[in-house]
C-alpha cells in the first residue's frame, strides 16, 4: 500500500518514474454496464446521484470493489458545470441531456452566474471528501471537467443536434461571442477543478469530447488555447494535469506543447504514431476501442499487446479505452481485460528487467 499519494502506480506512470507493470482505469468505469449501478439507478434519477455526495461515492467505488483498476474517478458530470452558471438541465431517459435556454446571444450570456459556480458545487467537494476517506489512501481519485469548448457545444445545442447547427452558426458567425463565453468558461472551470483539487483529488481529467468537430485551423484558437490556459493556471496546485481530446492525431499534435501531464488518445489514433507526435512532451492514455469489448478474447489480447508493445517496459503509458465503455458491454470482458494488461505489462516490465 502506497505510503503517500506520489506512491500511486497510476501517478509515477503519469510522471515516467518506474512502474512493475502498466496502470489502468477505465473512462466511464461507473456507469450502466454494472448491475450494481442500476440498481441505484431504479432507485433514484442520475442527478440526484450526482448531487448527493453519499450516493457518488458509493457509485464512485462500485467499479472499484468488482475490478482491480489502479483510480477511481469522481462519478459527476460535465455539464453539472453549465447548471452551476445558470442553465437549466435534464437527462432524458435514452436521449441524453438537454440544456436551455440556448446561450446563443449577448442577452443569453448576461444570465450566466459566474459568481454562483463555487457554492453551487458543494456537493461536489463533498463527495470528493467522502470518497477519499472511503479509499483510505490505497488509490488515487481522478476529478474532471469538460473542456471549455465541448461545454459551448452543449450550451449552444441544448441537445446535439445532428448538424451542431448552433455552435457551427457562432463559430462562423458570431466569432467574438463565442470566445466571451469560452473565457467565462475557462474561468469556471479553474474554480471546478481548483475546488476538486482543494477537497483532494489526486489527478484531474479535461474532457475535450466535442474539440474534434473543429477544422484544424480553428482547434487552436477555439478550443486548445484555452485548455493551456487552464493547465497553466493549475499547475501551481501541482496536480498532474490528463487533456483528453478526441479527434485524431491532429489533435495530438495539437496538445503537444500544452504543458499537461497527460494526453488521452482516443481509439481512432494509432498510438505508435501519438507516441511520435507526442515525444518527450507528455505520457499517453489509452486507447482500446470501446468496441474491442464486443469482440472474444483473443482479439482483445491482441489488440492490448499491439498498445502495450508500443511502450515495451517504458514508463509514461497508462492504459484506457480510447472513450467511455459502452453500457451494454459484457462483464466478463472487463475482468478479461483487466487480467490482460496486468499479465501483458508484467511480463514486459520483467522481461526487460533481467
Ligand atoms: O468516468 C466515470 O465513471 C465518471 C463519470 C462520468 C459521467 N460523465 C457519468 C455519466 C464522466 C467522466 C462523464 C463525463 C461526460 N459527461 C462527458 C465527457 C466524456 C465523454 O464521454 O466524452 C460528456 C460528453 C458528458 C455529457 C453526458 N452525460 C452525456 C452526453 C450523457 C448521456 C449519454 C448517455 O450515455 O446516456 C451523460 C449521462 C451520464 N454521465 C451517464 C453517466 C454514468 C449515464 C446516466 C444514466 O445513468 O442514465
Amino acid at each position: 500500500m502506497p505510503t503517500k499519494h506520489t506512491d500511486f502506480i497510476l501517478l509515477r506512470a503519469i510522471r515516467k518514474q518506474p512502474v512493475e507493470r502498466t496502470p489502468l482505469w477505465i473512462m466511464r468505469q461507473a456507469g450502466r454496464y454494472l448491475p450494481e449501478y442500476r440498481k441505484v439507478r431504479n432507485a433514484h434519477d442520475f442527478l440526484s446521484i450526482c448531487k448527493t455526495p453519499a450516493l457518488a461515492a458509493e457509485v464512485t467505488l462500485q467499479p472499484l470493489r468488482r475490478f482491480e483498476l489502479d483510480a477511481a474517478i469522481l462519478f459527476s458530470d460535465i455539464l453539472l458545470l453549465p447548471e452551476a452558471l445558470g442553465v437549466k438541465l435534464e437527462f432524458i431517459e435514452n436521449r441524453g441531456p438537454r440544456l436551455w435556454p440556448r446561450i446563443l446571444n449577448d442577452k443569453s450570456l448576461r444570465i450566466l452566474t459566474p459568481e454562483r459556480v463555487g457554492e453551487r458545487l458543494r456537493f461536489m467537494s463533498e463527495a470528493v471528501r467522502l470518497v477519499l476517506s472511503e479509499l483510505a489512501g490505497e488509490k488515487p481519485l481522478i476529478g474532471f471537467c469538460g473542456s471549455p469548448f465541448t461545454l459551448a457545444a452543449y450550451m449552444t445545442e441544448g441537445t446535439p443536434t445532428r448538424n451542431l447547427k448552433y455552435i457551427k452558426t457562432m463559430i462562423y458567425k458570431e466569432p467574438r461571442l463565442l470566445e466571451r463565453l469560452l473565457e467565462m468558461l475557462t474561468a469556471a472551470v479553474i474554480e471546478c477543478l481548483t475546488l476538486q483539487i482543494s477537497a483532494g483529488v489526486h489527478v484531474v481529467q479535461i474532457f475535450d469530447t466535442w474539440g474534434g468537430i473543429l477544422p484544424g485551423h480553428l482547434y487552436e484558437r477555439f478550443s486548445a488555447r484555452y485548455m493551456k490556459e487552464i493547465v497553466r493556471s493549475i499547475q501551481p496546485l501541482a496536480v498532474p494535469v490528463i487533456l483528453f481530446s478526441k479527434g485524431g492525431l491532429d489533435l495530438i499534435k495539437a496538445l503537444a506543447d500544452s504543458k499537461a501531464d497527460m494526453l488521452g488518445v482516443d481509439w481512432m489514433t494509432d498510438m505508435a504514431d501519438a507516441r511520435d507526435v507526442a515525444g518527450n512532451a507528455a505520457a499517453l492514455q489509452g486507447n482500446l476501442d470501446p468496441g474491442a469489448l464486443y469482440g472474444n478474447k483473443a482479439t482483445v489480447s491482441g489488440e492490448v499487446k499491439k498498445i502495450l508493445d508500443v511502450f515495451e517496459n517504458d514508463s509514461g503509458h497508462v492504459f484506457n479505452l480510447g472513450h467511455g465503455i459502452m453500457p451494454d458491454t459484457p462483464l466478463d470482458m472487463v475482468t478479461y481485460l483487466i487480467d490482460e494488461v496486468y499479465k501483458q505489462s508484467e511480463a514486459h516490465h520483467s522481461l526487460h528487467k533481467s
